[in-house]
């Protein structure tokens, strides 16, 4: 977790600073801090809180006066939130200062040594025994300081560096936590995410593992681990500078919530070429895909529900057996991976700790990866096999929604295309789903258009203590997502059930009021469904039904109904969907929580 940014160039550097760390709060938001060297010293301020609590206390980085410094936006692993443990950490003197995401795994280990060599720690943090081993092994050549500390270190690391000796330069390292170099001809950036510095530059290098980065000024170098200098290819991105902003929405959620036709669009159809899928990116032959016997969909939290949805899909399609797993349970639990068996890894973030190690376990056991991965150069993208970009831009408000739409799409594309190659379906019904798919991010808009409707309903639901999600075949999947989507941002208690189980014990929950959102989109399943909304109804629950225009059955047994458009079975969790996150979003609004930045949680899981 975490974010971090550095800068050296012509400017002062605090506020640059503090503009990029604006734009990776969403990484962690416990405390914020900059060390910027101003020529003589190293000036550090730090503090609990929001960035905005830093700004604050240095006048929007205006006390902080020099042209080179690093920052970091903090969530917290080791050490509780507080004004010591927030970073930058530094030696005694002041003249060593380091910001870090990730976690050194055996600091303990290292703190001991420092100590017993005579070193006093001021913070509980893994990440101030980096600053003070740079400080034990400096020798007065700082590469070779680095590569030393670096081979001390366990754990996951990008760390800024900056030493008073160095005036007129800083270092950067990574080692499995993300990190990328931002360059314009007289100033050098370095940030943990792209939109941090996609307003002074599109020219950036993503760092490798193991790679080590000098910046001054006019130049940046990169080196191995053994010193030599390696060359890098630059890319330019063309990311959406607006994309990195609220555009005019009170919250990024809301903004990232009405990008979804866009984003489903994107994702959809540069994949559809004359009437049949074409996925450049997958590199697998149609012999590969017909040998197929497994699938294994590998993710955490709501890229875990779009492998659920998958499930159904790809099975019901293209009639191979599909397990979906959490990825914090598939790498321990010693997996069977059989021949013929493929593994897909869903993560918007492509770095996800868990999901990156199911990667490598499933590597191991000799299984090809294709990830499904919305952040390009991230971890996941470059060490999965083959990659599908899910393009839908960066998001930012911490509980997904676009990201989440574009993975849906994603996977359909591939139940088609496996499904159209393995020839499980006829080429006329391969076109009338085609046309469905390309028909989603209208649908998509037509229910947000119909957003007030939603935010009427939000207000009966803004005082429950407990809300149930209830849905049946793909609407289950769809249930699981709308009850994390509420939980998360408006802390009410929620839980998804799949319908026909309620009756082996959940239905003891259901008393007089109970909120109940019920899932309906599956046309051979809505008299079983109807027959569980009864059931809740009758013990007292207040229901919301969302099902799809023409169910009006439905109507005789619910309190509240939502009617979403049509489209073919396969596809309605996409549309099914937006009513619940916009349920969630003014729920939350309604509570007063903070919805971009709900508590306890943060964007990037880097960290098991
Ligand atoms: C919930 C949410 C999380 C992520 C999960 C995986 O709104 O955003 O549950 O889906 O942390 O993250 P990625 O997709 O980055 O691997």
């Amino acid at each position: 977790m975490c974010g971090i940014v550095g800068y050296i160039g012509e400017k002062e550097a605090a506020p640059i600073l503090l503009d990029g760390l604006s734009k990776l709060e969403y990484r962690g938001y416990d405390s914020a801090g900059i060390a910027v060297f101003d020529g003589e010293k190293i000036n550090i301020a730090k503090s609990r809180g929001r960035l905005k609590v830093l700004s604050d206390q240095t006048n929007g980085g205006n006390n902080l006066k020099g042209t080179m410094g690093i920052g970091h936006t903090r969530w917290a692993t080791h050490g509780a939130p507080s004004d010591k443990n927030s970073h930058p950490h530094y030696n005694a003197d002041e003249t060593i200062a380091v910001v870090h995401n990730g976690i050194i795994e055996n600091y303990l280990k290292l703190k001991n040594k420092l100590i017993e060599k005579g070193y006093t720690f001021q913070s509980e943090t893994d990440t101030e025994v980096v600053a003070l081993l740079l400080d034990y092994y400096y020798n007065g050549n700082i590469l070779e300081t680095i590569t030393k500390v670096m081979s001390k270190l366990e754990g996951s690391y990008a760390l800024g560096i900056v030493l008073k000796d160095y005036p007129d330069e800083f270092y950067a390292v990574r080692k499995d936590s993300p990190l990328i170099v931002g360059v314009t001809d007289n100033e050098k950036f370095i940030a943990s995410d792209v939109p941090a510095i996609l307003k002074y530059t599109r020219d950036v290098y993503f760092i490798e593992n193991q790679e080590i980065v000098r910046l001054t000024r006019d130049e940046v170098t990169f080196y191995n681990t053994d010193l030599e200098e390696i060359e890098k290819k630059m890319t330019t991105v063309d990311w959406d500078i607006n994309a990195a902003e609220k555009g005019g929405y009170e919250h990024f959620m809301l903004k990232e919530i009405f990008e979804q036709p866009k984003a489903v669009h994107d994702t959809i159809h540069p994949r559809i070429k004359d009437n049949s899928i074409v996925i450049d990116e997958l590199n697998m032959s149609e012999e590969d895909i017909k040998g197929i016997k497994k699938i294994f969909i590998i993710a955490c939290g709501s890229a875990y529900h779009t492998g659920v949805t998958g499930k159904y899909v790809i099975e019901d399609l293209a009639r191979i057996p599909v397990e979906v797993d959490l990825a914090s349970e598939f790498r321990y639990r010693n997996p069977i991976l059989e021949e013929g068996t493929m593994a897909i890894i869903i993560s918007q973030s492509g770095e996800t700790a868990d999901s990156l190690a199911a990667l490598r376990e499933a590597q191991a056991q000799g299984i090809k990866v294709l990830g499904i991965v919305n952040v390009v150069g991230s971890s996941i993208a470059r060490e999965a096999d083959n990659v599908m970009y899910t393009w839908a831009g960066p998001e930012i408000a911490v509980a997904t929604t676009k990201a989440y739409s574009t993975q849906l799409s994603a996977l359909y594309i591939l139940a088609l295309h496996f499904a159209s190659v393995r020839g499980k379906i006829t080429d006329d019904e391969l076109s009338t789903m085609i046309h469905e798919l390309e028909l989603l991010p209208k649908k998509i808009q037509s229910i947000l258009d119909n957003k007030e409707n939603i935010q009427k309903f939000a207000t009966r639901f803004v005082a429950a203590k407990d809300i149930f999600f209830l849905g049946r075949g793909i609407d289950y999947a769809t249930a699981l997502e709308g009850s994390l989507k509420l939980k998360e941002i408006s802390y009410i208690h929620s839980e998804a059930y799949a319908a026909g189980e309620l009756k082996h014990g959940t239905i003891s929950l259901i008393e007089e009021g109970t909120l109940v959102t019920a899932i309906l989109t599956q046309e051979d399943l809505y008299k079983k469904m109807i027959s569980n909304v009864v059931e809740v109804q009758t013990r007292g629950a207040y229901v919301l039904s969302i099902t799809n225009e023409g169910n009006t059955e439905c109507e005789k047994s619910t309190d509240l109904i939502f009617y979403i458009p049509n489209t073919d079975k396969h596809f309605t969790t996409s549309l099914a969907v937006i009513p619940l996150q916009l349920l969630s979003y003014y729920v939350s609004i309604g509570k007063g929580c903070d919805v971009d930045k709900p508590r306890n949680l943060a964007k990037s899981v880097t960290v098991e």
